[in-house]
């Protein structure tokens, strides 16, 4: 039996088989169009995944690049995708148990279907989490709260000894940072960069960006930025940190001893000192070793003593039926 830990982002999927090893690609589908000619009688590939969907982006016109997950919900057949070629990439085939996570506030309906769908398409066990649970699996804490900035949505949850107790999803991640950002940039400096170039212009101290305009090269450097970045990252936390307060409000201390920040935004600069003072005086707060892969590793975890309960409860089933068998089969002597 393999266990697998999936972790479907709106930007990254990550995925791993060992807990520890992480594939990581962009969460983007590109289903083919049909061409009017095959010059080289190529048999038509009929959908595209990850980084080649991330290639035909960035340079085919006319394509549709799809994002299975956005603002929170989810696209179903395009998600199937990501799940299959995650599995692909970690060459899994038979037998296996995928433990994998939704925004918190997905509708039961929504999760209902998507383990269907996922069991039917991977051939596999599927036990569905709210994402941010990985995280706190992946940290061996039981008990507190876990807020995870991701691209799309923040998740936020509160545990008790591994139950549930309350959660939230925000429709605000490091995509609202980020378009505020690109808009500074690109009234300043008239270029247009990336989230993925902004990543590295905010975290490496010696990236520049540039660009060609009008005949000239523009370039961008941390410095350039850093004033607008921390106004906004501070008042864009506020709004994270707001919503966290209004769910902690009334909890008991006990329970938010741990606050435990993760995901891709976690890792943005200043972020982590801005929650640390924010929530000085409630609880201490603690980040993954890589935020960016703790859901998946956590899921991994999760999957194996998951896959192993159910293997025992199937065996102590086995257990009484056959006891049960024997007691018939002397009652009948
Ligand atoms: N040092 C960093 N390393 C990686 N990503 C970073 C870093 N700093 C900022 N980021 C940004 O954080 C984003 C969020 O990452 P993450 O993988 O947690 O989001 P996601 O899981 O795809 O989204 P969601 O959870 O909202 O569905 C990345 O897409 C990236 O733009
Ligand atoms: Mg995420």
């Amino acid at each position: 039996m393999m266990h697998i830990g999936l972790d479907i982002g709106t930007n990254y999927t990550k995925a791993t088989a060992d807990g520890s090893k992480v594939i990581t690609f962009p969460s983007l589908v590109v289903y083919g169009e049909e061409k009017e000619w095959s010059l080289k009688g190529e048999a038509e590939r009929e959908v595209y995944v990850g980084e080649e969907a991330s290639y035909m982006a960035q340079n085919m016109e006319n394509v549709e690049v799809l994002r299975p997950l956005h603002e929170g919900r989810l696209m179903h057949s395009s998600y199937i995708e990501l799940a299959k070629h995650a599995l692909e990439m970690l060459n899994i085939s038979d037998g296996k148990f995928v433990a994998t996570g939704l925004p918190v506030k997905s509708s039961k309906k929504e999760r209902a279907e998507l383990v269907d769908e996922l069991k039917n398409a991977l051939r596999c066990d599927v036990l569905l989490l709210p994402q941010p649970v990985g995280s706190m699996a992946h940290m061996d804490i039981n008990t507190g709260v876990c807020i995870d900035i991701g691209f799309g949505t923040t998740d936020i949850i509160v545990l008790a000894d591994m139950e549930y107790l309350k959660g939230d999803t925000l429709l605000v991640g490091v995509d609202k940072i980020y378009e505020s950002m690109e808009m500074t940039i690109r009234n300043r400096f008239g270029i247009t960069i990336t989230p993925e170039e902004m990543t590295r212009l905010l975290s490496e101290e010696s990236f520049r960006v540039g660009k060609v305009r009008g005949g000239k090269k523009i370039a961008v450097s941390r410095e350039d930025v850093i004033d607008e970045y921390n106004q906004l990252m501070k008042s864009w936390v506020e709004r994270i940190v707001n919503r966290v307060n209004m769910l902690l409000e009334g909890l008991s201390i006990s329970l938010v001893e741990n606050i435990v920040l993760t995901g891709g935004g976690a890792k943005l600069p200043g972020v982590e000192d801005q929650f640390r003072e924010h929530f000085r005086e409630i609880g201490d707060i603690q980040i993954p070793d890589d935020p960016v892969t703790a859901n998946a590793r956590g899921f991994y975890k999760l999957a194996k003593l998951y896959a192993g309960e159910q293997k025992s409860e199937s065996k102590e089933l086995e257990q009484k039926t056959e006891e049960e068998t024997k007691k018939r089969g002397r009652r009948k002597k």
